[in-house]
C-alpha cells in the first residue's frame, strides 16, 4: 500500500597520546545512524523488508506485533496506537511500513518538525482512510498545540478545533475515522506522560546481534546483486554498531571499493581493508568514539567524569555525545554510566591499546 511522506524543513580538538588521522567528511556520516538525506531514505525504502516474516531480528517485538496484528484483523479494527523507542536506524519506520502492509492500509509518514502549525496535523488526520497508519517520527519534538490536538484524536477519534479568539472562541469537534498513530522516538524521557499514556503498546527496539546483522548484510547484498561471502558479511556486520542502517551503508561503501579494485566477491579481507579506509575500526568505533574514550582515559584518568566536561575536552556537542555516540559505547561495553559520571571500562583500555 502507499507510502506518503511529508518532510520538515564539529570538529574535535587533537588528542595528545595516540596519533589519529583527522576526521574526513565521509567519516562524519558513515557511522551516524540517523538518515542523512531524503535521497538516502528513498534508497533505504527499496531495501526494506515488506513482510513481518522477512524482518530479521527483534524477535520479541515481532511476536508481540504478530498478536496485535491478528487481533486487530479479526476484530476488523485499526491497530492500537503504538510507540516505538530506541536509537536511530534500528527499524522503527520499516516496522511501521510492514504493519501497514500487513493490515492492507496506507501509511502516512511525517516527523514532528514538519508539524509546526495546527493545520499541518489536522490536514493529515482528516485525510486518513479507515484503518490507516499515521507515523510521526521524533514524536518527542511535537509542539504543545499539536500534541494537544492529538489527545482527543487518539482517545476519542475526534479533532477539537478552536474557532475564533478570546471570549467568542468556540470549540468545534470533527469526527475522525478509526486510525492508528505510530510514534517513534530516540528519546523516551522527553515524551510527556499524557502523550505516552495514550499509546496502547510501547515497545523498545534494541541493537542487533552480529549474526542478525550478518543476515541483513547478506539479504541486502542479494538485493544489490553483489556477491559476499558469509565471513565478508560478518566482517561488515561486526563494524555496524548493532544497526541495520549502518550495516547497509557500510556494505555500499565496501561494494564500491571491491568494484574499483576488481574484486568480484566481498570477503573479510576486502571488507576490512575498505572499512579501514573509512576509519571504521573492527568494533565499529569511529574517530569520535575513540576520541571520547581516549579523552576519558587520558584527561580524566578513566572517569568518572561528567558529560559536559567530556564535551568541553573533545570539542563535541554534549547532546551529540549523549544521543549519537554514547548509546553504542554503553551497549558495546566500552563505557559505563554511573551516578558520578562516565567511566571507561577495561575493554576500552584494551581496545585502544592502553593495556
Ligand atoms: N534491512 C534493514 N533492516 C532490516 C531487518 N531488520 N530485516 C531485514 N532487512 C532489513
Amino acid at each position: 500500500m502507499a507510502i506518503q511522506r511529508t518532510s520538515p524543513q564539529s570538529e574535535p580538538s587533537d588528542n595528545p597520546k595516540t596519533p589519529k588521522p583527522r576526521k574526513t567528511s565521509s567519516e562524519e556520516h558513515i557511522l551516524t545512524a540517523t538518515a542523512n538525506s531524503e535521497e538516502q531514505e528513498s534508497r533505504e525504502d527499496s531495501l526494506r523488508p515488506q513482510k513481518l516474516a522477512d524482518y530479521i531480528g527483534q524477535k520479541d517485538l515481532k511476536d508481540i506485533l504478530q498478536i496485535a496484528l491478528q487481533a486487530a484483523k479479526n476484530r476488523g479494527e485499526a491497530l492500537d496506537h503504538l510507540l516505538f523507542y530506541g536509537p536511530p536506524g534500528l527499524g522503527k519506520t520499516t516496522m511501521s511500513l510492514i504493519l501497514a502492509a500487513e493490515m492492507g492500509v496506507n501509511c502516512k509518514i511525517t516527523a514532528a518538525p514538519a508539524l509546526e502549525r495546527p493545520r499541518d496535523i489536522t490536514g493529515l488526520l482528516v485525510n486518513l482512510k479507515p484503518g490507516d497508519i499515521l507515523f510521526i517520527d521524533e514524536i518527542h519534538r511535537l509542539n504543545r498545540m499539536t500534541e494537544e490536538l492529538l489527545y482527543p484524536a487518539m482517545e476519542d477519534g475526534r479533532l477539537d478545533i478552536t474557532i475564533g479568539k478570546g471570549q467568542s472562541a468556540r470549540i468545534r469537534s470533527i469526527p475522525l475515522v478509526d486510525f492508528t498513530l505510530i510514534g517513534a522516538t530516540t528519546n523516551m524521557g522527553a515524551l510527556t506522560s499524557p502523550l505516552r499514556d495514550r499509546f496502547g503498546l510501547i515497545q523498545r527496539l534494541r541493537f542487533y546481534e552480529v549474526d542478525e546483522l550478518t543476515l541483513i548484510v547478506q539479504r541486502t547484498a542479494n538485493l544489490l546483486k553483489t556477491e559476499v561471502t558469509p565471513e565478508g558479511a560478518e566482517e561488515i556486520a561486526r563494524r555496524s554498531r548493532g544497526t541495520p542502517r549502518i550495516a547497509n551503508r557500510l556494505l555500499r561503501r565496501v561494494r564500491d571499493y571491491a568494484q574499483v579494485k576488481e574484486h568480484p566477491t566481498i570477503d573479510p579481507d576486502i571488507a576490512a581493508t575498505a572499512l579501514e579506509l573509512f576509519n571504521v575500526d573492527p568494533c565499529g568505533l569511529d574517530w569520535t568514539d575513540r576520541l571520547v574514550l581516549n579523552t576519558i582515559i587520558e584527561q580524566f584518568r578513566g572517569g568518572p567524569v561528567g558529560l559536559e566536561a567530556i564535551a568541553a575536552a573533545t570539542g563535541e556537542d554534549a547532546k551529540t555525545i549523549e544521543e549519537v555516540y554514547e548509546p553504542y559505547l554503553l551497549q558495546s561495553g566500552f563505557l559505563n554510566r554511573t551516578s558520578r559520571g562516565r567511566v571507561a571500562t577495561v575493554e576500552a583500555y584494551q581496545h585502544l591499546g592502553f593495556l
